[in-house]
């Protein structure tokens, strides 16, 4: 059986990237990937005090597959998620929500080779997703992770046009969250820590922006902060846990918070606040393979674009990569480009 040799880049337990090589053969179903284009997302900062091999968004051609793979064919082009394997089979894939596979922790723990950061990936068939012909690798790339998360919260929970979306955090996820939204049609609201990303939540699409900081709402004099209508649906974006006792007054009577930050901490919830308004709490993780294939669509048909930066795949592009994130500089996604010359 023929091996390959997988250039990867691994966390550590100092947090020190360190790029390494992983030796393996393909197993039924699996294919071979050259990886062109891959994105930093905020969950890969987890990952970054482990040996996990890093990465899980992005997009490579098809260069080997194992006998039995039909849904595939050598030289396509597939965007590669979170989700790397799948059974294909229990009631949550065949329900169309296969990030949540009852198989998942099995092959996740099977798996120790994960990662699309590097020059080649082995990933099971099942779960690449089809790009649409005229949506760059760059923009695909950046929308696997956190773009196909929002996706999934704003097309699979009853969210419906015209009701009052609000985002809070505007990141790779977030402004994601703010261009899907207002293209969905849905009245989009912005809450960030600081006035600098007004303008470009408004090319996005938002109708308003709001300060929002630990103690809550900042008044800063706009009519709009004057105004303030909760929201309906309020998408968590941020990079750190938010307090629920704040979050519970952005949201109107039965509204629904999703929080999606990845925190390995608890935090309390005032549960008379949401009781008292019967306000929903619905977590949500990624989205399913079908989910990201009709986001490309969507994007691709409605004209939605990530706004991206492009670095080096190399050690080099790889740690300014994740730098930028660490210092709240990237605007807003980074893409990792095979052969790139370090250029907007
Ligand atoms: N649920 C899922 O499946 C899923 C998928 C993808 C990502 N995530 C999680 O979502 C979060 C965001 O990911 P990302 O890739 O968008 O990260 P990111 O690009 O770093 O963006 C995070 C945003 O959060 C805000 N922020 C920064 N520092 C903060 C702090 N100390 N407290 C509160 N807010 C802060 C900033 O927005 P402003 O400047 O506008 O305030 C920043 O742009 C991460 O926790 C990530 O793990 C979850
Ligand atoms: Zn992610």
């Amino acid at each position: 059986m023929m091996n390959y040799t997988l250039s990867v880049f691994r966390g550590s337990e100092s947090g020190e990237i360190t790029q390494d090589q992983i030796s393996r053969s393909l197993s039924s179903n699996e294919v071979l990937l050259e990886i062109t284009h891959a994105s930093i997302c905020g969950t890969d900062d987890i990952y970054l005090q482990s040996s996990q091999a890093l990465g899980h968004e992005g997009v490579g051609i098809v260069r080997k597959k194992s006998a039995g793979v039909r849904s595939v064919s050598v030289g396509d082009r597939v965007g590669v998620c979170y989700i790397q394997k799948v059974c294909g089979k229990c009631d949550l894939c065949i329900s169309g929500w296969n990030q949540y596979c009852q198989e998942r922790k099995r092959y996740g723990a099977d798996q120790p080779q994960q990662g699309c950061l590097g020059d080649q990936a082995i990933w099971s068939a099942g779960t690449l997703i089809p790009i649409p012909k005229s949506y760059s690798s760059s923009h695909a790339a950046a929308c696997m992770c956190g773009g196909a998360t929002a996706w999934t919260v704003l097309t699979k929970y009853n969210i419906q046009p015209g009701q009052r979306v609000g985002v809070i955090g505007v990141g790779g996820m977030g402004h994601l969250a703010v261009k899907l939204s207002a293209a969905l049609g849905y009245e989009t609201v912005v809450f960030s820590r600081s006035f600098s990303k007004r303008e470009d939540c408004t090319e996005f699409g938002a109708k308003e922006f709001h300060i929002l900081r630990k103690e809550g709402l900042s008044d800063d004099g706009s009519a709009s902060s004057r105004k303030f209508q909760p929201v309906d649906h309020l998408l968590v974006c941020s990079s750190a846990p938010e307090d629920f006792s704040m979050l519970m007054k952005l949201v109107a009577t039965h509204g629904t918070i999703y929080p999606l930050t990845v925190s390995l901490h608890s935090v309390s919830v005032p549960l008379l606040a949401m009781i008292d308004r019967g306000i929903r709490i619905q977590g949500s993780l990624t989205a399913s393979t079908d989910s990201i294939a009709q986001m490309l669509e969507f994007c691709n048909e409605n004209h939605v674009y990530p706004k991206i930066k492009a670095l080096s795949m190399n050690r080099e592009g790889i740690e300014r990569a994740f730098q930028s994130m660490k210092d709240g500089q990237v605007r807003y996604k980074t893409i990792l480009v095979k052969d790139a010359c370090d250029s907007e």
